[in-house]
């Protein structure tokens, strides 16, 4: 195992004045709600959901570029949080992120060149020839060739297939072990979307390396991941095996999102479709009682807006939170 996440909550104070936040009358957006699992080393795990579910904050507090409320992650056994900022550094080269909109994450007045060598910078890595070094093989690794060509230009001189690729080089020149990667390919036009896919996952292959890979595309996830957890108003509603879940879901949300895109788009990589499912999702400010999903839910019967259910195991794998199952 490389990471464990423990009761993970992250709640935004939203809605009021300061003075209502000094005096803790505000309200609380509960963007992550309490989450467990564990990431396997060399697995590629998938976050699902509908826009809004916390997918990507749940991503950013797995590298500590948010604090939570409350919770642990736990990487390589020692909580990610009690450690010092000094020695923090060293764990920061180990976890990469990557980011859905490639130009909006890399510095428009920086070349690629320049982008390339500022994480060499701040941890200190190599002298420049070094450094030049570990630039023209990164750029190699992502396909940006011949190098030379690439690090001269800026960010708006390359597509939205190279920017992501300089992105992905740029989290990989750290040598890191984990990478998280928030809906990387879902503002790429369809036919470059594949290309940095396998170029993701034969970087993963040749470093070793484990993903926490958030789409809301079904067919992107049953192609590349290994385990999937299916996210709802902050909480895990199923998690299992990517083909099991996905070919035969048993949460009524899972099944709603499965049936909102076809088996064909899914297996066959069909034009890809924004989840969309019946009625609107709750607010995240005003938390249904019992299951979260229960004023959506077809199949909600009598303990379902009273009571919680947890995420128990009901078949080997695959952990489903749902009164249906007990
Ligand atoms: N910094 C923030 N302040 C207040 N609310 C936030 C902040 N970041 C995210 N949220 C809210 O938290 C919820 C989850 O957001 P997010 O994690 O971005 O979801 P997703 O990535 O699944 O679309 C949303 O309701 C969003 O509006
Ligand atoms: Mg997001």
């Amino acid at each position: 195992m490389l990471i464990e996440v423990r009761d993970l909550r992250k709640y935004f104070p939203v809605g009021g004045s300061w003075s209502d936040i000094l005096k803790r009358k505000h309200k609380l957006l509960r963007a992550v709600n309490g989450l467990n699992f564990n990431i396997e080393r060399n697995e590629v795990f998938c976050l699902t959901g509908e826009s809004g579910c916390g997918k990507s904050t749940t991503g950013r507090l797995l590298v500590r570029l948010l604090k939570p409320t409350s919770g642990q992650v736990i990487f390589e056994e020692k909580n990610i949080y009690d450690i010092a900022p000094r020695e923090f550094r060293k764990y920061r080269k180990e976890m990469q992120i990557i980011f859905q909109d490639p130009y909006e994450s890399l510095n428009p007045r920086m070349s690629i060149y320049e982008l390339l060598e500022e994480p060499l910078r701040i941890h200190n890595i190599g002298d420049d020839e070094e450094r030049l070094d570990l630039i023209y093989r990164s750029l190699r690794d992502v396909g940006l060739e011949p190098p030379r060509d690439f690090m001269v230009r800026y960010p708006y001189q390359l597509s939205g297939g190279q920017r992501q690729r300089v992105m992905i080089a740029r989290a990989m020149i750290l040598n890191p072990k984990f990478l998280v990667a928030d809906e990387p390919v879902s503002m790429l036009d369809a036919s470059v979307r594949a290309g940095i896919l396998k170029l993701m996952m034969e970087l993963k292959e040749k470093r070793n390396l484990t993903y926490f890979f958030i789409t809301h595309d079904l067919s992107v996830a049953y192609h590349i991941c290994d385990r999937i957890a299916v996210m709802y108003l902050g909480k895990i509603v199923e998690l299992g095996p990517t083909y099991r879940v996905i070919l035969d879901p048993l949460h009524p949300y899972t099944k709603a999102l499965v049936e909102a895109v076809s088996r064909g788009e899914i297996m066959y990589r069909r034009r890809p479709k924004d989840i969309s499912i019946k009625g609107e999702v709750s607010n995240p400010i005003d938390i249904p009682s019992g299951c979260v999903f229960h004023p959506r839910c077809t199949e909600a019967f009598e303990p379902c807006d009273k009571e919680e259910p947890e995420l128990i195991e009901v078949e080997k794998d695959r952990f489903v939170a749902c009164h249906l199952y007990k």
